[in-house]
């Protein structure tokens, strides 16, 4: 084991977040006496390692898949679980047995079934319907008596989909069920909560990034002209599945030409001297991601051409951090003089290479890479989220993409990747470092 994967399991953390919530919900709901919040967790699907919901999970703490969550205005919280005909902990090891029998430390106060038993253990967003009838008859009972209904209902395409499906499925035409009405929505509220990360989310964060950290040690001893870059990605994934952690999002291993394409995600291009290769990527540990990009010389070192676009990325990108601080917009056009995105393109712009510069500066981080928080929001002490320019120019073969993850403070940014080297000089430094320990290392064999 290359880290110490000791799970931290401390749900006092989500206990008070959910109090948090309920907290704001009332603040936002004056009027509402009575009500339920709903989660739905995220299903099993064999054609990917099962992964919890972000919002299910950051409430919770919760891994289980086909499970909801529901928690009332009082307070009272119920954990609902699939109707099963086998055991469900004869297929997996699943966290019921556990919430069960800690379920005043998990902050649960009852645990009951969702609706009649699914085929074995699996439920589907697409189940019948009286798979959920238990859940169905209590929110009823709670909404017929005048309280009010609350879920997450995001207007957007790529969050909580299956959990909207499944609510859209309420909706059934003459269902005459309290789910059969939208519910109200606080996704915002939920997502302003996790834009602003605790002092344990960054303990968590820096764990994540550290092993992406180790990941890029590893790509920096596997360049070599004549490597695939799919051989540089085992190596990374390596590091990170010896560490417990799981790929944050798909790795990406660009060489040459293939450094120029933003999500380049094949494997199958071959290294070659005086080829960059951009390596981009992200260790997940504890549901925390990290996503850190440096770029590399297969040589070992930069060509001249290389070390001014090098340089140039850089320079923008220690620019901006240095800039950063409360009160700046990660990305706000109507801000743009205080909008760190419209600053990095400005500075690239005046030197000529912002029409090089094609994608985003930055992004949250946290649970999701892409993590959730409003860019309409100026930035504020608890943000997390990355600074990562680049330059692009495919006549050249020639891509550049410097990228490290930062936490806002009162005073400023801290950089939680400081460790990991950037500066030209030991880039090439780390490279050298690890061809002589591989050296050593094949000489003791
Ligand atoms: N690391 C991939 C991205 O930020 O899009
Ligand atoms: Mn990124």
């Amino acid at each position: 084991m290359l880290f110490d994967t000791t799970a931290i399991r401390n749900f006092s953390y989500v206990i008070n977040r959910r109090k948090e919530l309920v907290k704001r919900i009332k603040e936002e709901h004056k009027d509402a006496k009575k009500g339920i919040v709903i989660f739905f967790a995220n299903f099993e699907d064999e054609q990917r390692i099962f992964r919890q919901e972000s919002f299910f999970y950051y409430y919770t703490g919760i891994e289980d898949p086909g499970v909801a969550f529901s928690i009332e205005l009082d307070g009272t919280t119920t954990l609902w679980v699939p109707g099963c005909s086998v055991s469900r902990a004869d297929w997996y090891l699943c966290d019921i047995d556990f919430l069960t029998k800690n379920s005043k430390q998990a902050g649960i106060d009852h645990v009951k079934t969702l609706g009649t038993p699914v085929k074995k253990f699996t439920i589907h967003p697409f189940s019948p319907l009286d798979r959920y009838k238990e859940i169905i008859s209590y929110t009823n009972a709670i909404v017929n008596d005048g309280g009010m209904l609350f879920s997450l209902d995001p207007d957007n395409a790529d969050q909580y989909v299956e959990q909207r499906s499944l609510l859209s499925r309420f909706l059934a035409p003459n269902a005459s069920h309290a789910l059969a009405s939208r519910p109200v929505d606080i996704s915002h509220i939920a997502a302003n909560m996790r834009r602003k990360k605790d002092a344990h989310e960054i303990e968590l964060l820096y764990k994540a990034i550290d092993i992406t950290c180790m990941g890029h040690e590893a790509a920096a001893g596997s360049m070599a002209a004549g490597n695939i870059e799919a051989e540089v990605k085992a190596r990374i994934e390596y590091i990170f599945t010896a560490s417990d952690a799981y790929t944050a999002f798909p790795s990406i291993v660009g060489a040459g030409k293939n450094s120029t394409v933003l999500h380049y995600q094949q494997s199958d291009g071959e290294l070659h001297d005086g080829d960059l290769v951009v390596v981009d990527i992200g260790a997940r540990d504890n549901y925390y991601c990290g996503d850190l990009t440096r770029t590399y010389p297969v040589s070992g070192s930069f060509t001249e051409r290389q070390k001014e676009i090098y340089n140039l990325v850089l320079e923008t990108q220690e620019y901006i951090a240095a800039l950063a601080k409360p009160g700046y917009w990660l990305c706000n056009a109507d801000e743009s003089d205080k909008s760190l995105h419209h600053l990095a393109k400005k500075y690239l712009d005046e030197r000529g290479y912002g029409k090089y510069f094609i994608h985003g500066l930055g992004h949250y981080l946290g649970i999701d890479t892409h993590d959730v928080g409003s860019y309409k929001k100026p930035l504020e002490a608890g943000n997390v989220f990355t600074i990562e320019p680049g330059i692009y120019i495919p006549d050249e073969k020639l891509g550049v993409r410097i990228e490290d993850n930062y936490w806002m403070t009162k005073k400023g940014l801290v950089c939680l990747s400081e460790q990991l080297p950037k500066k030209l000089e030991d880039i090439e430094q780390m490279m050298q470092q690890s061809f002589e320990d591989d050296q050593t290392e094949e000489a003791n064999a």
